[in-house]
């Protein structure tokens, strides 16, 4: 039986996943794993190394040979690749707009869903990504998809670009995001879909606050049935 607390929080780009997941894990001393991180981290590699983003051999090559860190210290979560900082370059919208393409590939999610359960089977995680509930961790305690429209999430992400000195179109930023949501939903293997038994979260009007006050009661729930009657625990 698994021992570890796993949390899953899925949902589409700007829907506020990242900053949720990073609150409630710190609150309930949790680790936090990004798995769009390592997705983004790879696209980087290969950008970098001209690979074609259709070649899914070479990605997964590239993948098998290199070394993703991550480290989440409070509020901030860096990443490294091959032992230098990419905490900035992967989130630059030439990532942004490339990292879907890349995350289409069957042989890339297989091998990356493996390291994700690696990273996440020594402690208590809070996971975040596209596939976390349906296929990364279908057996997680407590599941959340996070939906918001996409306007409040153009709105977010521009915010969050601007305070990294990124200057781009409010409109052109939409269309990105639109665009990456329907490869991420209308992709063959694991799809942005909400599992069945998750919770689902509209976050258009909620403050992140909110959010995770939400979130930490639905837990809160899990953890009491659980110790009320243990067979239920997953794994
Ligand atoms: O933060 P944002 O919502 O912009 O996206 P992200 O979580 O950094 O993920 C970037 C991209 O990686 C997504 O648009 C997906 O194409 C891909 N991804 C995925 O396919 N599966 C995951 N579990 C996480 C991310």
């Amino acid at each position: 039986m698994r021992k570890n607390k796993i949390i899953a929080i899925d949902g589409p780009a700007g829907s506020g996943k990242s900053t949720t997941a990073k609150l409630v894990a710190k609150r309930l001393g949790f680790t936090y794993l990004d798995t769009g991180a390592l997705y983004r981290a790879l696209t980087l590699l290969a950008l970098r190394n001209r690979i074609d983003l259709e070649a899914e051999g070479e990605l997964v090559n590239l993948l098998k040979n290199s070394e993703f860190q991550l480290q989440t210290h409070s509020d901030q979560s860096r990443i490294w690749i091959n032992g230098e900082e990419a905490t900035g370059a992967i989130r630059s919208p030439e990532v942004s707009r490339s990292v879907s393409i890349v995350a289409r590939h069957p042989a890339v999610r297989r091998e990356m869903v493996q390291l994700q359960r690696r990273l996440a089977s020594q402690a208590d995680v809070v996971v975040e990504g596209r596939d976390i509930g349906t296929v990364v961790f279908p057996d997680a305690d407590l599941k959340i998809f996070l939906t918001a429209s996409l306007d409040a999430r153009a709105q977010r992400r521009l915010k969050e670009l601007r305070e990294k000195g990124i200057d781009i179109a409010l409109d052109e930023l939409k269309v990105d995001i639109q665009r990456r949501d329907q490869i991420d939903s209308q992709r063959e293997t694991a799809p942005l879909k909400k599992a069945d038994d998750a919770i689902e979260i509209d976050t258009t009007r909620l403050t992140i606050e909110q959010q995770v006050d939400r979130i930490l009661q639905a837990f809160r729930a899990v953890v009491q049935k659980q110790d009320e009657n243990p067979r239920i625990r997953p794994g």
